[in-house]
């Protein structure tokens, strides 16, 4: 005898928000190594917004990302120059990531002298935002959205989200490579 329909449903359905998952990182290594992960399966064009307060753990994760996309150079914080570009080996590639820092953007001006919009339409780049919260109308709507919570000294809860559904598959695939489920 099967459970009730309405039950099934109620014991079935995501515990999270939709097309939403957290992982736990126990130091900034690890949150390295699950931000490389994400890198590896980044394709060119997809808007990553990297959440959470001062020392989060939001460059840490960048780094992460810029190992696993095959950045040439370490990622470094970007908080003075806002923006920096990065490129991989490969011949003939056009693909770069920007690393964008907005936490000094104090107005509208500010954003438009960065060229936010522009970076952001680069369908040739990956483009990962620090503090997007300073610059939510130019965040596209289905961007990766990764918010880190501190929960200790070393501990870091990672929260991933996206609205649109290529980006959820490759958090799908991330959900696996981390879990191994
Ligand atoms: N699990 C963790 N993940 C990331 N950083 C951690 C973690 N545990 C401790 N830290 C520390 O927190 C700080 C995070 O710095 P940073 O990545 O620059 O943060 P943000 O860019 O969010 O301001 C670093 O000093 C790092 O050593
Ligand atoms: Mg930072």
């Amino acid at each position: 005898m099967g459970l009730p329909v309405a039950f099934g449903q109620f014991l079935y359905m995501s515990i999270l928000a939709p097309q939403s998952f957290e992982c736990f990182s126990h130091g900034e290594e690890q949150t390295e190594r699950i931000g490389a992960r994400l890198g590896e399966l980044l394709p060119s064009g997809v808007v990553i917004a990297l959440s959470g307060q001062l020392g989060a753990g939001k460059t840490h994760f960048a780094r992460g990302i810029g190992f696993g996309w095959g950045a040439q150079q370490e990622l470094r914080s970007p908080t003075f120059t806002m923006v920096q570009e990065h490129r991989r080996n490969r011949p003939g590639g056009l693909d770069r990531l920007y690393h964008i820092d907005l936490y000094r953007i104090s107005n509208d001006s500010d954003l438009r002298s960065l060229g936010l919009d522009e970076l952001i339409e680069d369908e040739n780049a990956v483009v990962m935002i620090e503090w997007p919260e300073r610059a939510p109308s130019a965040i596209p709507r289905g961007a990766i959205w990764v918010t880190m919570n501190p929960l200790s000294e070393t501990r870091r809860q990672i929260l991933f989200a996206s609205i649109d559904a290529q980006n959820w598959l490759i958090l799908l695939r991330l959900r696996k490579l981390v879990f191994g489920a």
